[in-house]
């Protein structure tokens, strides 16, 4: 089996700063204007603007990572939304912190984010999954994430049967709600030529947020 090789794989970047307008005194201004950004580009280009890969890791500090779906964010911080008793579940009840990576290549850019997570109230993630199709509320119901399974059938069974016992509204899972990662430490990073690429960065100290450049 032969698979392209990657090592002469090369973009030029170039395209942006943040020199334009000088760094905002807070992460918030500029990522909601990234993020806009990118919401833009993905309409024109096709793709989910809030996917964001999430890293966790457990007691041992064995570290895993996967994609989720950004549900909320404003200047407290990223909410997403997930089983608590996921392999990512269990390692925040153990270990509550998280790193996320916003990665926008395409548009030569990444933003990074780091510190501590915390659960959502219980009537943050009841409203959010109030407002989930039908089909997905009975999903996360279905699905014990994580968990190994003998077949797909297994869980389209207990699909099936919940759909059966809620005809109308399907409850919030005692499992399942929200988390919001409240940043300490954001990065915005833009390509620029030669390697020499921008990287902001803020981080939190006291009540105050500093903002450095950092070398490429
Ligand atoms: C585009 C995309 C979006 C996803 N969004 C979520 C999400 O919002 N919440 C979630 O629990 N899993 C989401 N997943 C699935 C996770 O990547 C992962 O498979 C699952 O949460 C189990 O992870 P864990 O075993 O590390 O806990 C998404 C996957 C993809 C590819």
């Amino acid at each position: 089996v032969t698979s392209p090789d990657p090592s002469a794989m090369r973009a030029d970047y170039g395209r942006d700063s943040w020199d334009r307008n000088g760094p905002t005194e807070h992460w918030w201004p500029l990522f909601a204007e990234w993020f806009a950004a990118r919401v833009e580009f993905c309409q024109r280009d096709g793709g989910e603007p809030n996917a964001m890969v999430l890293a966790t890791a457990d007691a041992a500090g064995r570290p895993s990572a996967r994609t989720v779906l950004l549900k909320g964010c404003d200047a407290d911080g990223l909410v997403f939304f997930t089983n608590y008793t996921s392999r990512k579940g269990t390692q925040l009840a153990a270990n509550p912190q998280a790193s996320v990576v916003f990665s926008w290549f395409d548009q030569q850019r990444q933003v990074t984010f780091g510190g501590p997570v915390e659960q959502v109230s219980a009537d943050r993630s009841a409203e959010y999954f109030a407002s989930r199709p039908r089909g997905s509320q009975l999903g996360a119901w279905a699905s014990h994430q994580s968990q190994v399974i003998g077949s797909r059938a297994d869980v389209e069974e207990r699909y099936a049967e919940l759909d059966r016992r809620w005809p109308k509204e399907v409850p919030l899972p005692p499992f399942w709600g929200g988390f919001l990662l409240r940043p300490d430490e954001v990065e915005f990073w833009a390509g620029r030529p030669d390697r020499l690429h921008d990287r902001l960065r803020y981080r939190q100290e006291a009540d105050a947020w500093i903002h450095e450049r950092l070398a490429p």
